[in-house]
Order: structure tokens, then C-alpha cells, then sequence
């Protein structure tokens, strides 16, 4: 299960696999794209575009738009849909202030280092630029985080590889946004329990492989002790798993 070499507390991106089971979460976004509001003709900036499917759309509303990633398979992704995508890590943003906005959706709790993010994305706006997000908050995949990290306890693991992510409280997001010199409009927390149409298994192993590869041999073992923990909460009587997602959104300007 495991990649030799390969930092385990890295997520390793494959964009078939986003597609198969992680669509829904470019299919969601209509909400914080609101919030964004794209004009025609504004230059803006989507920080961990993925594959570039909400990028895209940004563009096809005449969006001159950029998107950053830090895959190159997602990267790889975006360029073939005609898209301005570049590799760049968004913990190292290097823009000067030359956009209208900057945009992200479902990225930013995958970027731990949220100071050199925000101070990133604050050198990139020009003033007045705003600054609109959507991504995992204060609470999210509660259940899920803690059927990994009773596995991790029982069997002496590693629980730090259950938790990568960054998933901040509204109050804390926006005491760091203030430090960086941006003014908070909105944010707000926003629970979105997600159906997840190919089940827990898919998601599992689409984002949290490394937890479960820790224990070798026992992979199998642990990850179907973890389904058993989690069904009760999140299965329903027929069958159909629903992640208990929590999103946090913003809204901030820089002066
Ligand atoms: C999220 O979109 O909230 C999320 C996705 C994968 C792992 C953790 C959180």
C-alpha cells in the first residue's frame, strides 16, 4: 500500500481517482462561487485548483484566471483543459499584487502552514482585492478523524497521519486573516453532510492511504475495523455512506 520514499504525511494525488470519488466536491462549490461573484475581465487568482473543473468555469465566464497546484498530475490535468495551471505550492505563493481576487475551494486544509498561505495570498491581491474561500472547518470529518485515531491508539500507530489537515474555527481563521492586514466581511461555518456515492472505503483510500499502510500487513485489517467503527454513525439502513463534512467560508479585502 505504501510508496517507498514518499513523505506518508503528504497526500499523493491522482486525478482519475479525484474523479471517481471525489466529483461531488467541485459539484458543490456553487456557494462559495457566489460568494465570489466573478466579473468578466477580472484577473483571479484559484489557489489548489485540482484539476482545474471549477477553474474552468471561472474562465468560461470570461475570468482571465490562473490556478496554482502542487500536483503535477493535477496541474497536468488543468493545462488539458486549455487552462493557465502552474505548479506552485500554496504555502510559497509567488505573485506580486496582480489580482482582482483570489479564489480557493476544498484546498486550503490541505496547506498547514495557513500564516505563509494567507501571507501569500494577501501579496497577491491588489489593494481592494478580495479574498474568498471555501474549505474544511472546525469540526470536519469528526467521526471519520476519530475511528482512525481509536484504530491508531489500539494498535499503536501513528495518529498524527490520521490528521493532516488544517480545519480552523471561524473566530481563528478571521484573527489571522486580521494579523495579515484583511478586513473580514462574512465567514461563517456550514455542516454539509456529503453522500458519498462510491462509499467510505473509496474516500478512505483516496485521502488517508498513509494512515493505513502504517500498519503493513494489517492494512486490510484496520481499514475494515474502521468501516465497522464508522458504520453505525455514517451508513445508513440501506447502504449509503454521508461524510459529516463542515465547511468554513470567507470573505476578506485587502484595504
Ligand atoms: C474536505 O474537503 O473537507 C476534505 C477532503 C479530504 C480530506 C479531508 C477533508
Amino acid at each position: 500500500m505504501s510508496e517507498a520514499g514518499l513523505d506518508p504525511r503528504r497526500q499523493q494525488w491522482s486525478a482519475g481517482s479525484y474523479d471517481t470519488h471525489a466529483r461531488f466536491v467541485s459539484d458543490l462549490a456553487g456557494g462559495v462561487v457566489d460568494w465570489l461573484a466573478p466579473k468578466a475581465g477580472e484577473r483571479i487568482l484559484d489557489v489548489g485548483c485540482g484539476d482545474g473543473v471549477l477553474t474552468a468555469e471561472l474562465r468560461d465566464r470570461g475570468v482571465d484566471v490562473v490556478g496554482v497546484d502542487s500536483s503535477e498530475d493535477f496541474v497536468n490535468a488543468a493545462k488539458a483543459r486549455g487552462l493557465d495551471a502552474r505548479l506552485m505550492d500554496g504555502e510559497a505563493l509567488d505573485f506580486g499584487p496582480e489580482f482582482d481576487a483570489v479564489f480557493s475551494n476544498a484546498a486550503l486544509h490541505w496547506m498547514p502552514k495557513a500564516d505563509a498561505v494567507v501571507s501569500g495570498i494577501a501579496r497577491a491581491l491588489k489593494p481592494g482585492g478580495r479574498f474568498v474561500a471555501e474549505f474544511g472547518g472546525h469540526g470536519n470529518v469528526a467521526a471519520i478523524v476519530t475511528a482512525m485515531r481509536a484504530i491508531g491508539q489500539r494498535r499503536g500507530g501513528d495518529l498524527s497521519l490520521a490528521t493532516p489537515w488544517y480545519f480552523p474555527a471561524p473566530q481563528t481563521y478571521q484573527a489571522l486573516l486580521e494579523d495579515h492586514g484583511f478586513i473580514v466581511r462574512r465567514i461563517a461555518l456550514i455542516p454539509r453532510p456529503v453522500v458519498l456515492k462510491t462509499g467510505i472505503e473509496g474516500w478512505l483510500m483516496l485521502f488517508r492511504k498513509p494512515f493505513f499502510a502504517q500498519f503493513g500487513s494489517d492494512a486490510r485489517k484496520a481499514l475494515d475495523e474502521a468501516i465497522e467503527l464508522l458504520r453505525p454513525a455514517l451508513c445508513d439502513a440501506d447502504g449509503n455512506w454521508t461524510a459529516d463534512y463542515v465547511r468554513l467560508r470567507v470573505e476578506a479585502v485587502k484595504p
